[in-house]
């Protein structure tokens, strides 16, 4: 048995979720591509594509929001446990809290599929409110209740910010919330399907996804880009500041891609409204200094950007703070990890690769009194 590092290219399931094709380098969602969502569709329309493998009615999309809407708020106890925890970082608390949500849940360990699908909604609802509280409490500002007259997308900003922001700014973030939402055996989904297979909770399994997407080679790679371009400072400083990084053989973070090795589709469509939202809101030189890193690594390298790159800057502008990037991606992401869940169940052989085996072998045991 040859192991293949990392995985590459092993093929563990069959899935009918996301087709990730790059020979067309395109991105599909139950057969629709993922940038036509982005464009003309909304979260929660795409929660309910990615949970039902159909697009609804207009009727069935109102019911599903009110629904979605519905559960947005924590239960009750959840903000105290929240002001107990010491000061910690935006994917702990979201780590952390999420898996206390199972606490309030009378029958936690239902893996139905019907209990696992209303497990889903209220996961992917209360998310933003989680992630939103977690982060004003830690800033000692007031923490801002769900507004149930707000999309998913509104809400989310709405509860960060305490205001409104305009239509257009939220938008945006709601595409980014869509590009952000599927993506196929990322890491974080494969760690939700192996912790699914073995019949354990929702519960855990999207904690362990939070867990897995914490790390900067995965979600955390976008906080980690915009800490990037706030060292680079300057249109000018771009070049001489990624070809020390790469002298010191740094990665550079939002680059590079274990799937797309000529540039990640939905990075073309985060580039576009980066840029929008720069000009917006008059800071149009963060995505200057992104064009200008992507032309000197596409150049030197032939490493291109990844989703992380484009929708930091546009997250900046927004007024986003840093911390809360990597749990926006996980917010939107646990609507495909759910969906990964479900499939799970439907046919489920707990997973279980092999290792090739390196070590040594047929040693004999000595006595401790004889040992050296
Ligand atoms: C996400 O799987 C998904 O779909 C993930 C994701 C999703 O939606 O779920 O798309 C989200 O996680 C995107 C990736 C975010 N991470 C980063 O931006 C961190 C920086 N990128 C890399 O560390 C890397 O590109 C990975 C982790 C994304 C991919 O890693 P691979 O496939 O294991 O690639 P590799 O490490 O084997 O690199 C191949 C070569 C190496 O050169 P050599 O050592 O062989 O000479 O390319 C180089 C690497 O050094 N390289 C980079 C680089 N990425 C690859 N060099 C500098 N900077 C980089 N970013």
């Amino acid at each position: 048995m040859k192991s293949k590092l990392g995985l590459e290219d092993v093929v563990i399931t069959s899935s009918s979720i996301c087709h990730l094709n790059e020979k067309s380098n395109t991105v599909e969602v139950r057969g629709y591509d993922l940038l036509d969502l982005a464009e003309h569709s909304s979260f929660e329309e795409t929660c309910y594509l990615l949970w039902h493998a159909r697009l609804p009615s207009s009727n069935e999309l109102i019911e599903f929001s009110q629904t979605m809407s519905n559960q947005r708020q924590m239960p009750v106890g959840m903000l105290e446990l929240m002001s107990r925890l010491p000061k910690t970082s935006g994917m702990d608390s979201l780590r952390t809290m999420v898996s206390a949500l199972a606490a309030y849940d009378p029958e936690p360990d239902n893996t139905s599929i019907e209990a696992v699908q209303r497990r889903a909604i209220k996961i992917t609802a209360s998310m933003p409110t989680i992630a939103a509280a977690a982060y004003r409490s830690s800033q000692g500002q007031e923490v801002i209740p769900p507004d149930p007259n707000l999309t998913h997308a509104q809400n989310f900003l709405y509860m960060l910010f305490g205001k409104r922001i305009s239509s257009s700014l939220s938008r945006a973030f709601e595409k980014s919330l869509i590009l952000y939402s599927e993506h196929e055996l990322n890491a974080s989904t494969f760690s939700a399907r192996v912790t699914a297979s073995t019949l354990s909770d929702i519960y855990s399994s999207i904690t362990s996804a939070i867990g897995t997407l914490k790390g900067p080679l995965h979600g955390g790679a976008n906080e980690e880009a915009m800490n990037l371009l706030l060292a680079i400072q300057s249109i000018d400083n771009a070049e001489p500041h990624i070809r020390m990084l790469l002298e010191q053989k740094k990665r550079i973070m939002g680059f590079g891609h274990r799937i797309y090795k000529f540039g990640d589709p939905r990075a073309k469509l985060m580039k576009k409204i980066s840029k929008q939202v720069g000009e917006e809101t008059g800071q149009v030189k963060w995505h200057q200094i992104c064009e200008k890193v992507e032309e000197f690594l596409a150049s030197e390298k032939k490493l291109y950007p990844n989703l992380d790159f484009y929708s930091a800057p546009a997250y900046y502008c927004i007024g986003i703070p840093i911390d809360l990037y990597t749990p926006i991606f996980a917010s939107s992401r646990v609507s495909g990890w759910s969906a990964h869940i479900i499939e799970q169940l439907q046919h489920n052989r707990i997973i279980r690769p092999r290792a090739e085996y390196v070590g040594l072998s047929g040693l004999k045991y000595v006595a401790l009194s004889e040992r050296q």
